[in-house]
């Protein structure tokens, strides 16, 4: 399977600790490909509400998983043929994200699709919650980011504009628990993982520390 030029690097934490921003930088550098794979289940919740479909209705959500058509392409996500990366970001999926994420059936057919993504590519970087943990736990590197709880939220209410910082640091809240909190597949570290605070650092001190490793 694993070829010996397959490098994956697979960057984990909760949101707003900077995975995206170092993912993609880190990417660049190392001339790997990159997935945000939180996109994917938000992808899948999209599908869910445009067929007016309960998200905590676990069985229908299991079926629709595999049937819906998730194509990310230059930070441009396309379900079923619509283009659905401002949606995505949206309250409606932020909110209910986490609900979609917890069914085992969905994390099943994501986990296999973003694995056969980077057999197709001979590696990438990978973000998410569960890369190092479940999906390559065999990753060159693992790397668990985490920042404070204020910082996390000052960063997201900046991408979010509609929402004031209360709401924003409340919906993160909740999203942590839920995530650390769900049996399938939980936000952890894992136990080989580069664990990097960000709220104090640079991107480019963490990148050029992150480099070190992989070199
Ligand atoms: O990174 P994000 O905020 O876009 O992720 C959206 C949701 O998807 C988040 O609540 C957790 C979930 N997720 C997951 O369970 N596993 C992943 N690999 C990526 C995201």
């Amino acid at each position: 399977m694993a070829s010996d030029t397959f490098t994956v690097i697979a960057i984990d934490g909760p949101a707003g600790s900077g995975k995206s921003t170092i993912g993609k930088l880190l990417g660049e550098r190392l001339g790997l490909e990159y997935l945000d794979t939180g996109a994917m289940y938000r992808g899948v919740t999209f599908a869910a509400l445009r067929r007016a479909i309960d998200p905590s209705d676990a069985d229908v959500i299991a079926r629709l998983a595999p049937e819906v058509e998730l194509t990310l392409s230059e930070g441009r996500l396309i379900v079923d043929g619509v283009d659905a990366t401002i949606e995505i970001r949206g309250p409606e999926v932020t909110r209910a994200v986490s609900l979609v994420a917890a069914n085992p059936a969905v994390r099943k057919e994501l986990v296999r699709r973003q694995r056969e993504w980077a057999q197709e590519r001979d590696g990438g970087v990978l973000e998410g919650r569960d890369i190092g943990t479940v999906v390559f736990p065999d990753a060159k590197l693992k790397v668990y980011l985490t920042a404070s709880p204020e910082v996390r939220a000052q960063r997201r209410s900046k991408e979010v504009t509609d929402l004031d910082y209360e709401t924003v640091a409340a919906d993160i809240a909740k999203r942590d628990a839920l995530d650390q909190g769900r049996e399938a597949s939980p936000l952890t570290e894992a136990p080989d993982a580069v664990i990097v605070d960000t709220s104090n650092r640079s991107i480019e001190d963490i990148v050029t520390e992150l480099l070190s490793y992989v070199s």
